[in-house]
């Protein structure tokens, strides 16, 4: 009887024991995917990293020499960023494809634009207006997100 029970106990563990490990096969591969980029989030982490950096020092005048090259950082994300195309357009229907991107494309062309006075700014040290390129360019940031990123799954 005693064998019977460990017996039964061994079952029990297996049965266990299986899923517990399946699950934790699945795991790794499931967020595998949720890491790969796509190259317009890879600009955008270009775009990102300048951007936190230039709202620490925008207003410092004595700092202007190290925000124009992050200035420089925001174009090249935003360069890029105009020759590609947001994973939400695969959403829409085929026939709404061609209008989003071209609406994109403007919005982006005008994040630009907004960088150029930006970097007008700071090469005349007028670092008030520089902060207020920057919120501008930041609330642009808000809407092309709303308008054209994929929204979260989870
Ligand atoms: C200061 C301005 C901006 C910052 C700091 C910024 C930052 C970011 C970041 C951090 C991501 C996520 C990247 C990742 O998942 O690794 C992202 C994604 C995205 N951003 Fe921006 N962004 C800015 C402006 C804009 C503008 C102006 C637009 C549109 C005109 C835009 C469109 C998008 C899109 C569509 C995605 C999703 C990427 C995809 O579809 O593959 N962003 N952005």
């Amino acid at each position: 009887m005693k064998l019977h029970i460990s017996a039964l106990l061994l079952l029990l563990g297996i049965a266990i024991a299986i899923p517990v490990t399946q699950a934790e096969e699945a795991a790794p591969a499931a967020s595998a995917a949720k890491k790969a980029k796509t190259d317009l989030e890879k600009a955008m982490s270009t775009i990102g990293r300048a951007n936190r950096q230039l709202k620490k020092q925008i207003k410092d005048a004595s700092k202007n020499e190290s925000s124009l090259e992050l200035v420089a950082k925001l174009r090249e994300g935003a360069e890029a960023s105009l020759k590609l195309i947001p994973a939400k357009a695969q959403d829409l229907p085929a026939d709404e494809r061609d209008a989003f991107t071209s609406k994109y494309k403007a919005s982006m062309k005008d994040f630009l634009a907004g960088v150029s006075k930006l970097e007008a700014d700071l090469k005349a040290n007028d670092n008030a207006a520089a902060d207020a390129d920057l919120k501008n360019l930041n609330s642009q940031e808000k809407d092309g997100h709303k308008a054209y990123r994929r929204p979260e799954k989870e």
